[in-house]
């Protein structure tokens, strides 16, 4: 099912609001449908819940997303391997270019956030693969995910509410949920050694949620994904200042396209195909499944990108998802906040990106 792409203008905003309304809980449905049949419903959190417990984090901004706020949109195309058509059916991996729409971001619920203090580089992707072959993704620039199931990151994220007085962050619950929780371990370090990238063109993006591709003989393989940068990692400065990212990509773009490499990990039997915290073992087999081409960047108030939920779950025939409970609540939680920012676009705030 597509989301409506169509940009807006002010005027006749009201009037296409309950348009959006219905488009967006009809988009929901599917997302709701598998979260209740992945279980993850049943439990006491709501989809709400979690979207209330950002905004209590990252302030509400009318019109944005409620995570990964603070971002531009990008455009160009996606040219497969011959590799990849092998591993799997999907449409995106035809021989030709396939456009694509994506968003470059940071992690937090501000629109305002400062780029230096961001601890991940993030990439929104869209990739057309012919009628209902498209291809949506989120990759982070982590290793590993912090947590793996999704009540635990509610409590990670109540661990992080800011202190209404002096807006800081409490080191204490902080540290209590780093003890009860062992399985951050990975990303904690992981996050102690890495520096973030001097730009968005230079950062590696990852899926760190497992999938499962199908070939044309109905072989499943269990598979992680990377889009490698071919521009070598530099770490951010010291001087890069808090609104560094989106001008240096724009200026990069300018110049010449932006590439990554799509990379794709197969599993062996035994890897940990349901838990975003544990990497693979890096002598894993990877296949080079092709190269992505960003050719265009603007901000996202006016981009295709921003009425675009990119939701983990929508993939196209020759790709399902893998039982990682990630994935459903990512796909319930990012409905939710899409519906909320959708039906607010005639109030939002206008900040630079
Ligand atoms: C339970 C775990 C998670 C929750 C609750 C969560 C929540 C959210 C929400 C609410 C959004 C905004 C959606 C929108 O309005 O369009 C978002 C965006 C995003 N998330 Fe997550 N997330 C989770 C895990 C992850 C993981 C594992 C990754 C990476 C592998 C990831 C990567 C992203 C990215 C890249 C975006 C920005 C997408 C865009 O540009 O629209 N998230 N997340």
């Amino acid at each position: 099912m597509k989301h409506p792409h169509t940009r807006h203008n002010a005027a006749g905003l009201r009037s296409r609001t309950g348009r959006f309304t219905l488009i967006a809980l009809l988009t929901a449905l599917p997302a709701l449908l598998f979260a209740w049949s992945a279980g993850w419903l049943s439990s006491r959190l709501s989809p709400q819940q979690f979207v209330d417990q950002l905004e209590q984090n990252g302030g509400r901004h009318a019109g944005f997303r409620r995570n990964h706020a603070k971002g531009l949109c990008v455009s160009g195309y996606f040219e497969p391997s011959a590799d990849a058509r092998r591993l799997s059916t999907a449409g995106v991996f035809a021989a030709g270019r396939h456009s694509v729409n994506g968003r470059l971001s940071i992690p937090g619920g501000n629109p305002y956030g400062a780029d230096d203090k961001a601890p991940l580089r993030s990439l929104g992707l869209q990739i057309d693969g012919g009628s209902a072959h498209e291809w949506r993704m989120a990759l982070n620039s982590s290793a590993v995910f912090v947590v793996a199931r999704p009540e635990d990151f509610y409590a990670l994220l109540q661990a992080q509410q800011p202190d209404p007085v002096s807006g800081r962050r409490d080191k204490e619950k902080l540290r209590a949920f780093f003890n009860r929780h062992p399985e951050t371990a990975a990303f904690r370090q992981w996050q102690s050694q890495h520096t973030p990238s001097d730009s968005f063109a230079n950062s590696r993006y990852n899926s760190l949620n497992s999938f499962v591709f199908t070939d044309n003989a109905g072989t499943e393989r269990y598979l992680r994904w990377s889009l490698i940068p071919q521009q070598a990692y530099q770490p951010q400065a010291a001087d890069n200042g808090a609104d560094f990212l989106a001008a240096d990509f724009r200026r990069r773009v300018a110049q010449q396209p932006q590439r990554w490499t799509l990379q794709l990990q197969l599993a062996a039997d035994g890897d940990p195909v349901n838990d975003a915290t544990r990497a693979w073992p890096a002598e894993r087999p990877t296949v080079n499944a092709g190269t992505l081409v960003i050719n265009a960047a603007g901000p996202q108030q006016q981009g295709a990108c921003r009425d675009i939920n990119f939701d983990p779950l929508i993939l196209p025939a020759g790709i399902r998802p893998s039982g990682d409970p990630l994935l459903a609540a990512r796909s319930a939680v990012y409905s939710d906040s899409f519906t909320r920012r959708i039906t607010e676009q005639a109030t939002q705030e206008h900040p630079h990106d």
